[in-house]
């Protein structure tokens, strides 16, 4: 979502004549959007705007401006009275650095109606915007808003737009993809039409609670879908994940992936883990181990539990000491590790259809995605948007590594 929202500003100041530079000391302006989920995403924006504040004395920098969810929290007032910046905005009136850098004032609707990512191979495309849930730890529905869907129409014009002017790859985005709705019509139905209209379709984030089984076997079926299914499940015991008010139970999420295995039995599922929310016992976490297992992740992004102001966490007893927190991620990460390291293996041999993300660095090797979602390594030189034919030579826990291609 963010690196989207980076995209639109990208090109609306590239429409006011700006020009996108490397360095911090050759830029007029620089603008921070800013991710707010966790406190390290904090601290890191911090160091920046130290690092900003020093060059402006030095007059390399002029203008500092700060966008995103921290700009939609009260933490940007406090972060104001320590740091120079400019300009401050939200999540929803991210059109005002169309005046700030001297474009005629846009107006934001229902869903940002700035420029896209027109052009480019892989295009994320916004089907909703904010998120109807109250997650006890999350600060996204603060800073984000209640859900807004966009119309159906208004997305495949964007997919056919984009289809026409190159784009082979599309991934549709929003906070809770499943929970689209609009008259009358679901998300799979979205999916379906989006399917039949781009060459290649992802969909990110999704809710178990809104997932239902016939997208799950849509995956399956529809030969442009990629068969990657990113369901965050965030605790394997069920007393936790009534605490964090997430609506469904573990059997519930175990029921949800049998379902996309057997749809997509070469697909590959990833998740979202937090570890460490206050009052989680040695029990709950020896549940998530399990699951985990069970589910056989090809990959989950863990997070250690971090306290947001304004979130209902935030005020929990029973918090976790840092050093079994520590210990309790560790735990996580090696059971993930070892799962998609042996499940990775299994595709040692094998030919893939390779669609090229990033183009080669140095090392003449690229990055592509295989049909199943997999990361692969292949030497080429192709630029991205190219398909390859090449056989998986070797796996680590992350990434298969392929050969030449064979044409
Ligand atoms: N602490 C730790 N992890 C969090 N996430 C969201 N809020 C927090 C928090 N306060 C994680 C969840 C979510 C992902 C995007 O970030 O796992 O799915
Ligand atoms: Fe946050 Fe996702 Fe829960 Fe919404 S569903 S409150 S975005 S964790």
């Amino acid at each position: 979502m963010n690196v989207h929202d980076s995209d639109r500003i990208r090109r609306m100041i590239q429409d006011a004549g700006y020009a996108e530079v490397q360095r911090y000391e050759d830029a007029d302006l620089v603008i921070l959007n800013t991710c707010y989920v966790r406190e390290n995403a904090v601290d890191r924006v911090k160091g920046h705007l130290g690092e900003l504040n020093r060059l402006r004395r030095e007059g390399r920098v002029k203008k500092v401006a700060l966008t995103g969810c921290i700009g939609a929290a009260e933490e940007s007032a406090t972060l104001r009275q320590t740091y120079d910046i400019d300009l401050v905005l939200g999540t929803h009136n991210t059109y005002e650095l169309a005046e700030f850098v001297g474009l005629p004032t846009m107006q934001e609707t229902y869903t940002p109606e700035l420029p896209g990512t027109e052009g480019g191979h892989n295009a994320f495309v916004t089907i909703m915007t904010g998120c109807n849930y109250q997650c006890s730890y999350c600060i996204v529905p603060t800073v984000r808003g209640r859900m807004i869907c966009r119309p159906m129409e208004s997305v495949l014009g964007e997919v056919e737009n984009l289809v026409a002017g190159g784009t082979g790859y599309v991934t549709l985005l929003g906070q809770t993809v499943d929970a689209w709705r609009h008259e009358g019509k679901r998300f799979c139905d979205l999916l379906e039409a989006v399917s039949e209209k781009a060459p290649r379709v992802w969909f990110t984030t999704s809710h178990p609670s809104n997932m239902e089984d016939r997208t799950l076997r849509a995956i399956g079926e529809k030969e442009t879908i990629v068969k990657r299914l990113h369901l965050p499940v965030q605790s394997g015991s069920d007393r936790m994940l009534r605490v964090m008010h997430r609506g469904y139970k573990a059997e519930r999420y175990r029921r949800k992936i049998e379902v996309f295995r057997e749809a997509a039995p070469e697909g590959t599922l990833s998740t979202d883990i937090i570890v460490g929310h206050p009052g989680e016992t040695e029990e709950d976490h020896q549940q998530t181990l399990r699951l985990v297992a069970d589910c056989a992740f090809d990959s989950a992004y863990i997070f250690k539990f971090s306290p947001r102001r304004g979130t209902e966490a935030a005020t929990l007893p029973d918090s976790v000491p840092d050093a079994i927190v520590q210990r309790r991620f560790l735990e996580v990460l090696r059971q993930v590790e070892q799962n998609a390291f042996t499940r990775n293996q299994r595709k040692i041999g094998g030919v893939e259809e390779i669609y090229i993300r990033h183009g080669s660095t140095e090392d003449g090797k690229a990055i592509g995605e295989t049909w199943s979602g997999h990361a692969v390594h292949v030497e080429t030189n192709l630029p991205p948007g190219n398909y390859v034919k090449a056989r998986i030579e070797s796996a680590g826990p992350h990434v298969l590594y392929a050969g030449k291609p064979s044409g």
